[in-house]
Parts: structure tokens; sequence; C-alpha cells
């Protein structure tokens, strides 16, 4: 499932985020890259020992702490801490996959399943640097406004277009959901929201208190914690 979540930033901690990373010192980022990426992999980013980075990835998380569209979606078990990245002058990343188990910062390790990008560049301040993602429907180009994500399953093939104009950054990054299947994780959320328009729209409540028992006790069942 693609995800387009809206003003996950405020404006305020947008802006700061962009003036903190316009001063900022990037990498090449293949620093982060298995075999398979290096090739095809021409960005930046902040390194992963940068302050910084770790600065505004708190920031980041507690953005979507306070997202209850983020937590419906994603189910997030766990979070690899942010990363953020630079494309310009022609950087792009071509088609690739993204690992399917990482280390994190305190020496365990995380399986991803749902990728999520934040746009932090003004859309109209760049040309390309479109996310391409693949998947069984065909190809999705998403650029979406400063402060808005999309997120999308780890598994899909996904590349980024070469930015020919202006500089496009944005933060990404990785989360273990509590439900590891992809199909599972939609249908969850489409019971999710479908229950919450029912409850806005003073449906029956004992209808819906039945319905929000199938959802926990679906969620019970795939459920891994
Ligand atoms: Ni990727």
């Amino acid at each position: 499932m693609l995800l387009h979540i809206p003003d996950v930033l405020t404006a305020e901690e947008l802006a700061d985020l962009q003036g903190r990373l316009r001063s900022a010192d990037w990498t090449d980022g293949r620093e982060t890259v298995g075999r398979q990426g290096a090739p095809v992999k021409h960005n930046q980013q902040l390194p992963d020992s940068s302050p910084l980075k770790a600065a505004l990835g708190t920031i980041v998380l507690a953005a979507l702490q306070r997202n209850p569209l983020f937590f419906a979606a994603a189910l997030p078990l766990k979070i690899l801490p942010p990363r953020f990245n630079r494309y310009h002058g022609g950087g792009h990343y071509g088609f690739h996959v993204d690992g399917a188990v990482m280390a994190n910062d305190a020496g365990g390790y995380l399986r991803s399943d749902v990728s999520c990008t934040l746009f932090l560049s003004d859309p109209d301040d760049y040309d390309g640097g479109e996310l391409v993602i693949s998947d069984t429907y065909g190809e999705h180009e998403v650029k979406l406004p400063a402060g808005d994500l999309i997120l999308y399953p780890s598994s899909s093939l996904h590349q980024v277009n070469p930015v020919s104009r202006g500089e496009r950054t944005a933060s990404f990054f990785w989360v273990q959901s509590m439900i590891r299947d992809d199909a599972q994780r939609r249908l969850l959320w489409e019971m999710d929201t479908s229950i919450e328009r029912l409850r806005q729209s003073q449906a029956d409540s004992v209808a819906v208190l039945q319905l929000s028992g199938v959802y926990h006790n679906l969620l019970r069942r795939w459920s891994e914690v």
C-alpha cells in the first residue's frame, strides 16, 4: 500500500529542519549502501555519526508519534533512526530494493517492512527528483509538498529520478511493523479507517463496537510484538 500522509511536520519544524540542513556537512550517500545499491546510488547523506542527524531525527520521530494516520497505517513496532539525504546536480538513485534487515544503533536489528520518505524541499524549488515506486499495478511517481510523507512497502523496487535543477532534501527511514505482511496491514488499515468514519457518522454504536472487536482480534491474531 502506498499512502500519502500530509503535514507530518508543522511549518515551524519544517523551517527549522530546512535551515539546519542548508548549512549541513553532507557526505557521499554510498556510506550506507550494500553491494546491490552502490553502483546506482548518486546522492549525499548526513553521516550516521552526525549529531545533526540525531537531532533532526528526534524531531521527525516526535512528529510521527503524534500522527494517528502514520500509526494506523504502519502499525510500527520499531523505527530505524531517520536519515537525511540530498540530491542535486543530476543526483539520482537507480532502481533498487532496500535491505531486508538493518542494524540499528543499539546493536540490534530491524526488519524493513515499511519504507518512508518525508519530503523536505518545496517541489517548485527543484526539477526531477520524483520517487518512482514500482509494484504490480505499474510505476507510481511521487513528489510531495515539503513536510508530507509517503509510506510504501519495503519490498517494492524504487528509484529517485535525477534532479536537474535545484536541490531535493528528504528524510527517509524504515519501520518494522507489528504486521509483517503488507496485504494484512492494508486490510487492517482499511478496516480501521472505515470504523473511524462510522464512529464519526454516529452509526449504530453496538455494530461499531462489534467491528472494533473484530479489528482488535485480527490485530491480536496477526501481530508480532
Ligand atoms: Ni531505497
